[in-house]
């Protein structure tokens, strides 16, 4: 309920562009899908969990990469599973969250750059 809210104040309340409301849209449903997906290791912060799971506050990586990791997961040190069921729409609202909370860009990923980047993966 409260993520219905949220989206329709700026529409109802503000001058903002379509693009800024978007963006915000993109936040608000990536936030929930943090929570869904990615909270449960990497914490609501991204400060990471002790030595287990990582801090990724200060990730230093693209989009395009963030993208690639989220859908297949990783095994390094440590392991992060594949996330399959996410599709294009839900990475790209998920990296524009991302983006916003811990880079401080209000910018939209789009659905054809996640497309793009995940026709590229390493
Ligand atoms: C089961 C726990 C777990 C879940 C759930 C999880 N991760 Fe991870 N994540 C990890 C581990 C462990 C690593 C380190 C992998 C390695 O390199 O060994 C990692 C690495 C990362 C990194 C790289 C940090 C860096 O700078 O190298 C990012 C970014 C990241 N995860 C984001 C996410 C996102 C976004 C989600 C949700 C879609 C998610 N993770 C879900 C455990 C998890």
């Amino acid at each position: 309920m409260k993520y219905i809210l949220l989206l329709f104040v700026p529409i109802f309340f503000s001058c903002q562009s379509k693009e800024e409301i978007t963006q915000q849209q993109y936040s608000v449903e990536g936030m929930a899908l943090y929570k869904a997906n990615c909270e449960n290791c990497h914490q609501a912060d991204g400060g990471g969990l002790r030595d287990l799971y990582p801090s990724i506050q200060k990730t230093h990586l693209s989009p395009e990469a963030l993208a690639c990791l989220v859908k297949k997961g990783k095994k390094g040190n440590g392991f992060m599973p594949a996330n399959p069921k996410l599709q294009a729409l839900d990475i790209a609202e998920l990296v524009t969250y991302m983006r916003e909370k811990w880079g401080g860009k209000k910018q939209i990923y789009s659905v054809d750059s996640v497309r793009l980047a995940l026709q590229n993966c390493p």
